[in-house]
């Protein structure tokens, strides 16, 4: 199914994320702990004329962790070099794209858990000691050649923490986790990327996107666009709060920004597991998503809006999420959701 409020990457967004994307620690909004420590590691990296340590940046999709790359990258005034897990296939490969840096450059990989495990091995001593070990010659003559790389500063983005090898994740020196927007954020990034699309929107309708938009820039920015589409035509083109309602509503986004994939999952936990405990699997499989997706994508803002809690028996809906579904919650018994 095609969901607008998707937070994975789409092509159709690339234009407008180009330019809607912020280049500079200045227009980047939110995220303050992330940014403030940031800022400081680069700070000193440049005070010592020093490559930045390596930085590896998770959290769901849609937050910003490549634009971070950029940014980190602008303001280190180095140059990135971009390339993803999937991307690298062979490990001669990576030793081309490492041996290709100049002092000082980002490499940045995205998906840095998709990484296969002989490439992966490449990269240990090359974040460590800059360095990458060669094979030269086939058979009994072959040996191994140290080649020696320029010192370079790695940003790794992944949406899967834990699915990163525990050798790799310890080799990054900077971790960051990116955590969904608070509705303050959001608002201001509707503004900044209305004023840079053109479009005027009122303030409470930008609250109105901003609720809507599950926590998520990318979903803000795409929505807006539609809704931009939707006063065009029906409106003078700016944007009104009974604008942006009609539009959302025709977008069939709820008024907290879920839709009909949450609803389901929700719904199947109550109507087939009696509101949980159940496992993500047993939810991937009745809900017919992918684990990874129900994980990923939906989970942390169920778990955010406090319509889902995590227990160590498994995924339970709370009295919120059955309120919003019309459903009657019936109180749990606590000793059902301890181990
Ligand atoms: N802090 C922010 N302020 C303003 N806009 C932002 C911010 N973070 C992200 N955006 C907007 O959201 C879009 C998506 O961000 P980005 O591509 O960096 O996400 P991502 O975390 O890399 O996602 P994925 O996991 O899918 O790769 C950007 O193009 C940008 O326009
Ligand atoms: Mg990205």
């Amino acid at each position: 199914m095609r969901r607008i409020v998707t937070p994975e990457f789409k092509t159709h967004d690339e234009f407008t994320e180009k330019s809607l994307r912020p280049q500079i620690f200045k227009e980047y909004i939110g995220q303050k702990k992330t940014v403030d420590q940031l800022k400081i590691f680069i700070e000193a990296a440049k005070m010592r004329d020093e490559q930045l340590d390596h930085v590896l940046l998770y959290g769901p999709p849609g937050l910003g962790k490549t634009t971070l790359s950029h940014i980190i990258a602008n303001e280190m005034n180095v140059n990135v070099k971009i390339t993803s897990g999937p991307a690298i296939e062979r490990p001669g490969d990576l030793a081309a794209i490492l041996t290709n840096l100049k002092e000082n450059d980002i490499l940045f990989i995205d998906e840095i858990h998709r990484l296969n495990r002989t490439v992966e091995e490449i990269l240990y001593p090359a974040m460590e000691d800059y360095a990458i070990d060669i094979v030269v010659g086939k058979g009994p003559g072959a040996r191994s050649v140290r080649l020696d790389l320029p010192k370079f500063t790695l940003i790794g983005a992944t949406t899967r923490v834990g699915n990163l090898s525990s050798p790799l994740r310890d080799r990054f020196g900077v971790l960051l986790k990116l955590e969904l927007y608070d509705n303050e954020s959001l608002r201001e990034i509707v503004h900044r990327s209305s004023e840079i699309l053109d479009v005027s929107v009122h303030d409470n309708a930008a609250i109105e996107i901003a609720r809507r938009s599950r926590g998520t820039p990318r979903i803000v920015n795409r929505i807006l666009k539609r809704v931009r589409d939707y006063a065009q035509v029906f409106s003078d083109g700016s944007i009104s709060i009974e604008i942006a309602r009609k539009a959302l509503n025709m977008l069939e986004i709820d008024e907290l920004g879920l839709d009909q994939v949450d609803i389901k999952i929700l719904s199947t936990i109550i109507e087939n597991y009696s509101g949980g405990p159940v496992g993500l699997d047993a939810i991937a499989a009745s809900s017919g998503e992918e684990k990874s997706t129900v994980e990923d994508v939906y989970e942390p803002y169920l778990l955010q809006i406090g319509f889902l809690n995590r227990t160590p028996r498994g995924r339970v809906v709370t009295q919120r999420g059955y309120e919003h579904l019309g459903k009657s919650y019936v109180e749990k018994n606590m000793f059902d959701l301890m181990e």
